[in-house]
Parts: structure tokens; C-alpha cells; sequence
């Protein structure tokens, strides 16, 4: 059997390449947050009585992890098959510009602690920049529901013709679906926003660690408590915020569902410009809205991947199982996936052409139904009564203004109550947390690199 050495141990080359499966290549994109989970728990070290590594030597670890993250920029750091991961790549490097002070860095540390801190600080991220793109779609959906606020627009319900209501009701409505989805990200970066770090294999180390110090020097709002939950909640982590992905998803899935139908050519509400569209190889005419196709498409995908990640840890015993492994391509993938759905939709939004005569046109009788039963309620009769009278005689109604009739609908949340400032002040809170967030983690990150 072909083997191959590594930092621990010799390994067969076919069970290393098995065992490693993608890491080599997923890791790629953990390597900043190795680096600066590494600088947080060598700083604890050297805090540590008796220190385990020197202030002096604490510099030059700082100063080499620097030089992994600009090579880790420029995308010059390698990692090897023989590493089987970041962790020991980073290792390798430190330990071979640095000695035999590059072995002590692992001190009371075990690599699952390890990819859970760097998970938590990769997700710490990608969340953020979720909900700003979040925030960019929303943004579009209030400054195009505004615009056409008052251009009126059929109601549907089992898809078939309902009530008068507006195309500033169907933007804003999926702009409110998204603040909702935001919220359900803010909460998944609460509970991202904990160390686990310092819990080691799971079972804590025998020296007077310090891992609220850990935590601090890294932004974190706190520790995960217990050392053997702080392992358990990788996997379960990543499901939680693939969850909360998949609920954007939901919403733009929806949004998309709508938008297939109202630019076809037998609604005619809205166009979309050429750019935004895709022709046929055969069919020389064809304008095909591939773009909403595929945000229908990647909704599945990710909550796919959401099942993925339960699935795998559902079955798996307390502490390190190498299943986890397996969490980290559909958790990225997914994040990446739901963050390309936001980034490609808010420039579709703002190009959307509205046809305000296709969208009166579908105004037949039928949809003034219950307006009409409402007007009776007002002139004294009882509901129901005004309902089956309307229902008898639906040959009599007669097509009403379909402005006028959305001008009377100004309660609440109506198509003509709609508090844009009250959605557009949501928006501007939820990028508030955003910002705090950013400030706290680059404040943390500088102070621990500053040497
Ligand atoms: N690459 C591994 C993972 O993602 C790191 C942890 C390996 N731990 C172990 N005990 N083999 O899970």
C-alpha cells in the first residue's frame, strides 16, 4: 500500500484522499479565519500562568499569521493533501518558518474545536454580507413598490381573479417577507456569535485555560458553555443557519413564481429588458426568464442542503464525529447559493418595466364582487345578505375605476396604507446591526494583530 507522511502520522495515500474528500479545496476559504482563531488562542497562551509561549515569541507567531492571510489573499496559500486540512497547513508553515515554536501553537486545542471556531467565523461573515444583500433587494422592492404605488394590480387567490390591489402591495409584500428573513438571519448570527474554542476534543484540558479571553479577543459576544456542546453544536449550527438561507430562499422563490407569470405574454404586467433574458438555440423569438427559473431552481437546492446537514448529524453520537466533515460543502454552498439568488435579483427589480394598461385591462367585472357587497354594507345591510345578493346578480356589476377602487383601501398595511418609511426604517435598522456587528469584529481583529 502507497503511504504518505503527514503532521500526524503516516496514512495510506488512498485513505488520505478519502478521508480528506474536499477539504483541501473547501478550506480555501477558512484559512483567514484559521489564522485569526490561531492569534486569539496563542495570545491566551502567552496570557497563561506560567505562560506557554513568551510575549516575544507571541510577535513572531502574529507576524507569520500575518504573512499566511496576504498569501491567503493573493491566493498563494497552499494547502496539500498531506495536510488534510487548513489547520494542519497552517501548522506545517508556522512550524517550518518558525521551529520547533510552531509545535506549540496546538496547545490544549484539538482540530475539531478548531473548524468549529473557523466555521463560526467564516458564518460571522457570509451572514453579514447575507443581510446587506438582503437589504439591497429590499431596498429595490420599496423604491420600485413606491413608484407604482398606485398603479393598480388584479388581487389573486387560488390564482384566479380576487379583489382590486396594487403593484406597490405585491413589491412591498416581498419586501416585508425579506425584513422578516433578515430577522431570522440576525437570530442565527446571535447564536453563531459564541466561541467554542478551548473545548478541545470535547471533554476540556487539564490547564487553567482562559476561554471568555478567547472569545473577547475575537469579538464574540460569549463562550459556548459547555465544552461537550460547544463540539455538538457544529453541524447543528450550520443547520440553523442554512435555515434561516432557506427561508430567504422561500421568499424569493415566491417572488420569482410571481414574476414567471406576470411577464408572460398572456399577463403582459410586466417586461423585462433583453439583458435580463435568455433566447432559444431553435426558436429565434424566444425571450426566456432563465434568471427567476434558476432562483426557483436554487430554493430547492437549498433547502436541500438544509435537510442535508439535519440528516447527517441526527444520527451522530455527542462529541467529534468525521461525518461533520461532510456539513461544510453543502453549509458554503448554500450560503453561496442564496447570496448570488439576492445579489442577482435587486438589479432585476429596478429594470422591471411596468404596463399599466395590461395590468387595468385585467380588470374584469367579477373583481369588484366584494367591493361592491362592502358599498352595500355601508348603505346597512347585514354581510351576508349583501354577499348572496351579489352573488345572484354578479351579471350586474358593472367594471368600477380600478383607481378608485384601491384609493379607498387606506387602512393598515392596505394597498394604499402601506407606511413606506415604517418597511424603508426596518431596512435601515437591520443594516444598523450589520454595521455594529462589522465595527466590533474589525476593532477585535486589529487589537489582536496590532504588534
Ligand atoms: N477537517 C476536519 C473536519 O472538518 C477537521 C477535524 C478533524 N478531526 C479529527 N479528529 N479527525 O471535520
Amino acid at each position: 500500500m502507497k503511504t504518505e507522511k503527514t503532521t500526524v502520522g503516516t496514512i495510506g495515500k488512498d485513505v488520505l484522499a478519502f478521508t480528506a474528500g474536499r477539504d483541501v479545496e473547501l478550506d480555501i476559504n477558512l484559512i483567514h479565519s484559521d489564522c485569526i482563531g490561531t492569534a486569539a488562542h496563542i495570545t491566551m497562551l502567552s496570557e497563561m500562568m506560567p505562560p506557554v509561549i513568551t510575549k516575544p515569541e507571541r510577535t513572531k507567531i502574529i507576524c507569520e499569521l500575518k504573512k499566511i492571510i496576504a498569501l491567503a489573499t493573493s491566493g498563494d496559500f497552499e494547502i496539500r493533501l498531506s495536510d488534510q486540512d487548513v489547520h494542519l497547513a497552517v501548522e506545517r508553515t508556522l512550524t517550518s518558518t518558525l521551529g520547533d515554536l510552531g509545535k506549540k501553537i496546538h496547545t490544549c486545542r484539538s482540530r475539531n474545536d478548531q473548524v468549529a471556531l473557523d466555521l463560526r467565523l467564516y458564518a460571522r461573515e457570509e451572514i453579514l454580507a447575507t443581510i446587506e444583500e438582503a437589504c439591497g433587494l429590499i431596498s429595490a422592492l420599496l423604491a420600485f413598490g413606491e413608484t407604482h404605488k398606485k398603479v393598480p394590480m388584479v388581487g389573486r387567490t387560488h390564482m384566479q381573479p380576487g379583489m382590486p390591489s396594487s403593484v406597490g402591495l405585491w413589491a412591498s409584500a416581498h419586501a416585508e417577507s425579506l425584513l422578516d428573513d433578515c430577522e431570522l438571519l440576525i437570530s442565527a448570527y446571535e447564536l453563531n456569535d459564541q466561541s467554542p474554542l478551548g473545548s478541545a476534543a470535547s471533554y476540556g484540558v487539564p490547564l487553567e485555560i482562559d476561554r471568555e479571553l478567547v472569545s473577547d479577543l475575537l469579538g464574540f459576544h460569549c463562550p459556548v458553555h459547555n465544552v461537550l456542546y460547544a463540539n455538538n453544536s457544529r453541524g447543528k449550527n450550520e443547520s440553523i443557519i442554512l435555515g434561516a438561507m432557506s427561508q430567504v430562499m422561500l421568499s424569493l422563490s415566491r417572488m420569482a413564481q410571481d414574476l414567471m407569470l406576470f411577464t408572460m405574454p398572456e399577463f403582459g404586467y410586466f417586461t423585462l429588458p433583453d439583458e435580463l433574458t435568455t433566447g432559444s438555440s431553435i426558436m429565434p423569438q424566444k425571450k426566456n426568464p432563465d434568471v427567476i427559473e434558476l432562483v426557483r431552481a436554487r430554493a430547492s437546492k437549498v433547502k436541500a442542503y438544509e435537510l442535508a446537514v439535519y440528516d447527517l448529524i441526527k444520527g451522530s453520537p455527542s462529541g467529534y464525529n468525521r461525518d461533520l466533515q461532510d456539513a461544510k460543502e453543502p453549509f458554503m454552498d448554500g450560503i453561496a447559493t442564496t447570496r448570488s439568488c439576492l445579489r442577482v435579483l435587486a438589479p432585476f427589480i429596478e429594470a422591471i418595466k411596468v404596463n399599466e394598461k395590461a395590468l387595468i385591462a385585467g380588470f374584469t367585472p367579477d373583481v369588484f364582487a366584494t367591493d361592491r357587497a362592502l358599498e352595500l354594507v355601508g348603505e346597512g345591510m347585514a354581510f351576508r345578505d349583501a354577499y348572496h345578493h351579489v352573488k345572484e346578480n354578479l351579471d350586474e356589476l358593472e367594471t368600477m375605476s380600478p383607481a378608485e377602487a384601491i384609493s379607498k383601501k387606506t387602512h393598515l398595511g392596505a394597498p394604499l396604507g402601506i407606511d413606506w418609511t415604517l418597511l424603508n426604517e426596518r431596512a435601515d435598522a437591520v443594516l444598523g446591526v450589520v454595521d455594529d456587528e462589522r465595527t466590533t469584529i474589525a476593532a477585535a481583529v486589529e487589537t489582536l494583530f496590532s504588534v
